[in-house]
């Protein structure tokens, strides 16, 4: 399907988008893993084209033609996922994190399939999994100092969730952001191997945009969300009946850092994807 009337606000532009869901494996046939689709991200990447970006697009199992004039890396696990991503990523002018990553995979994966036995199962023990856009946030910081503001308060009509005070006006400081740097929650690195340093690969991203799929207090937890991963703009999704996971259409809460919430009403993911780029095209002017 072509894609018209957009404006060619990103010519020139270089984008990163993640989409779909991130399996975590148990043993070579089974893993542990979430109901993503990968349509919003793969909207978000053909109207990013029609608007003339360069993309790249970082696919977590997802059953979908690759879009037209988009560069796609196709992965699977977590730790995949955030590897093409922070390789990508510097040089980018923006990242959007739209793939459903797990928050937790199984602390051992099975090098063969595990049999059923006369006694009960073992339990899977599961370890945190790196926050890639909380990393994101986090390098851009260290390189370049940016800390988007706060989201502000003003919540669009209809919307539910009070933002807590003490929320929506702090500042993501050094204590606001999860952490990740040596608690056990990045990957372990394997010898040789390390994270890319700041700056090391190329500038950070201008813009860096997140989803968040929230069913209570949908605000107030978009708006601390926003904060403690350091992004600049917030898709809140919101979640229900023939919404979200799987479904040509949805609806969203965009949030902000330093400006007031964009409510974008129920419609194709499209309008989502044309939403968030017209955010993005305004910070990045
Ligand atoms: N995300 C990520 N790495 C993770 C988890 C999430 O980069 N390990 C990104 C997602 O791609 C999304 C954003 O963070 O853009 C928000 O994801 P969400 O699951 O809503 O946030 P969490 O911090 O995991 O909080 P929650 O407890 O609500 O799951
Ligand atoms: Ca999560």
């Amino acid at each position: 399907r072509v894609l018209r009337g957009r404006p060619r606000d990103l010519a020139g532009r270089k984008v990163v988008i993640s989409a779909g869901g991130t399996r975590e494996p148990i043993d070579p046939v089974r893993y542990i893993g979430n109901r993503s689709s990968g349509l919003q991200g793969y909207a978000l990447a053909r109207t990013a084209v029609a608007r003339g970006a360069e993309v790249t697009l970082v696919a977590a199992n997802v059953a979908l033609p690759d879009p037209a004039g988009a560069t796609v890396v196709r992965v699977e696990s977590t730790a995949e996922l955030r590897e093409a991503v922070l390789a990508a990523a510097p040089g980018a002018d923006v990242v959007v994190m739209a793939a459903a990553v797990a928050d937790f995979r199984p602390a051992v994966r099975h090098d063969s399939k595990i049999k059923k036995t006369d006694g009960e199962p073992d339990a899977i023990t599961l370890v945190k999994n790196p926050d890639i856009l909380a990393e994101l946030g986090e390098l851009r910081r260290a390189a370049t100092g940016v800390v988007p503001a706060a989201a502000s308060g003003a919540v669009p009509a209809g919307a539910s969730g009070a933002v807590p005070a003490g929320v929506a006006g702090a500042a993501p400081g050094p204590g606001g952001l999860p952490p990740y740097a040596g608690t056990g929650e990045r990957s372990p690195e394997r010898p040789g191997e390390r994270s890319p340093a700041a700056g090391e690969r190329g500038p950070s991203p201008k813009v860096i945009v997140g989803f968040a799929a929230e069913t209570d207090d949908v605000l107030a937890n978009g708006q601390a969300k926003l904060a403690r991963k350091g992004c600049d703009l917030l898709v809140v999704n919101q979640v229900g009946p023939g919404l979200a996971f799987g479904t040509p259409d949805n609806a969203a809460v965009v949030l902000v850092a330093g400006g007031a919430p964009v409510e974008v009403p129920r419609g194709p993911k499209e309008d989502v994807a044309d939403a968030v780029w017209d955010l993005v095209a305004s910070r990045l002017a």
